[in-house]
């Protein structure tokens, strides 16, 4: 008896704190002019929710004890409108609070929509989290897999210049355009973007210093979980990739100069059906520096390019590219690449070659030979050491 009484004073007492915790303040878009009738505009109840309710409660730096609310149902995401301002949602200078969605937000087809949908801005310590998702709608937006009719069709997420910012948990499907821009020092997990297997539709496009992508799956046809230049630390763990253009660096476009990549690591990455397993990509005339990369435990079933660094992706042949690509690690890539290509093939500049480029436990078939230009390093036969 004396055990039972015990064990239920300290359920008690668990319950009790559980209420304690569970003390947040919610503030839903339903008291804010929204309606889940996939109809109303989801937009202007979003920044009205925002600013009227969230703002002028946050006192903590614990994120989830100020929520923006998304309740279940189905809600149309199409332009904000607050006072006289139009536009797609931007929550500036934005610090301290969860958007939570449990809803299903769909995009409409509008041509004139363009930008991204959610913006966090100059953000600090916001959670975005599900168990929702959004509904892009992209296909209505390249009408037969045509990418040149909308051209500037919009994005779905960015965090532009956040820190501590948390993204999970929710499911993103076929964007008209990139699914998730992260530029800061923040963290990307257990969640999923499923898009059209078509250009333009990138997953994780992230940049800044430390980010941290693990535990995601990308089905598009385009950049899985790719790194952007500026970045300075970035881990990637556990990714699934399907039908995309792989894990990759850069692009870099023609003229970039001041390139500056450094200290990535990608680990545990599973590729199938894709353009590409691993590929940095720039132009002969980019210039700066990509350094100190490594690509370990990665799984590729019909991997177009399996592994391959190009200075001329998308064309350039003037091989004068002080673009210095550096301390390159590859180890662990098993299965399998496409008949026609090299598992390896690197590309490299001539007046700026690529070095130090080191391989291990490479075991990939159904590829061609490799084949290596301007480039030095280990572990390959027919790479020349530096
Ligand atoms: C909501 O509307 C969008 C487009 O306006 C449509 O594609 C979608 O199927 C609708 N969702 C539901 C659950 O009816
Ligand atoms: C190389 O990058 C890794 C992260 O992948 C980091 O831990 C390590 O310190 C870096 N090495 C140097 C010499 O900066």
């Amino acid at each position: 008896m004396q055990a039972f009484l015990s064990a239920a004073t300290v359920f008690l007492l668990a319950l009790i704190h559980a209420q304690e915790a569970l003390a947040f303040i919610e503030c839903s878009v339903l008291d804010y002019g929204a309606v889940a009738d996939n109809t109303t505009d989801l937009g202007p109840a979003l920044t009205k929710a925002w600013q009227e309710c969230v703002i002028p409660q946050v006192t903590t730096t614990v994120a989830t004890d100020v929520l923006l609310y998304v309740p279940a149902g189905n809600y149309l995401l199409a332009y904000s409108h607050y006072f006289l301002i139009v536009d797609t949602v931007t929550f500036d200078d934005a610090a301290n609070w969860n958007l939570h969605i449990a809803g299903d937000i769909f995009l409409p087809f509008n041509p004139s929509l363009t930008g991204t949908m959610l913006t966090f801005e100059n953000c600090e310590n916001i959670l975005l989290n599900g168990p929702g998702a959004i509904y892009g709608n992209g296909y209505r937006y390249r009408p037969g897999g045509d990418l040149t009719l909308y051209p500037s069709r919009p994005r779905l997420i960015r965090f532009q210049t956040c820190n501590n910012c948390e993204i999970t948990a929710i499911t993103l499907y076929d964007a008209p355009m990139f699914h998730v821009t992260i530029i800061g020092d923040n963290e990307a997990h257990d969640m999923s973007i499923i898009a059209s297997h078509i250009g333009e539709t990138d997953g994780f496009d992230m940049s800044g210093n430390n980010n941290y992508v693990h535990d995601v799956t990308v089905e598009n046809g385009d950049e899985c979980v790719t790194v952007k230049t500026p970045t300075n630390g970035f881990v990637a763990e556990r990714i699934t990739c399907r039908y995309t253009a792989g894990c990759n660096i850069g692009s870099f476009g023609s003229g970039a100069t001041g390139v500056d990549v450094q200290n990535v690591y990608y680990s545990d990455v599973t590729i199938s059906n894709s353009d590409a397993g691993v590929m940095i990509k720039s132009y002969p005339n980019c210039a700066g520096t990509v350094k100190n990369v490594t690509f370990t435990g990665f799984t590729l079933s019909a991997a177009a390019y399996p592994i391959y660094i190009s200075a001329f992706w998308e064309g350039g042949t003037t091989d004068t590219g002080t673009l210095q690509i550096s301390d390159v690690t590859f180890e662990n890539f098993q299965g399998t690449g496409t008949p026609t290509r090299p598992a390896v093939l690197l590309d490299c500049n001539k007046a700026t070659p690529c070095k130090d480029i080191a391989f291990s436990g490479i075991s990939l078939t159904d590829t061609k030979a490799d084949s290596f230009t301007n480039a030095c390093g280990s572990g390959l036969s027919g790479l020349s050491s530096c």
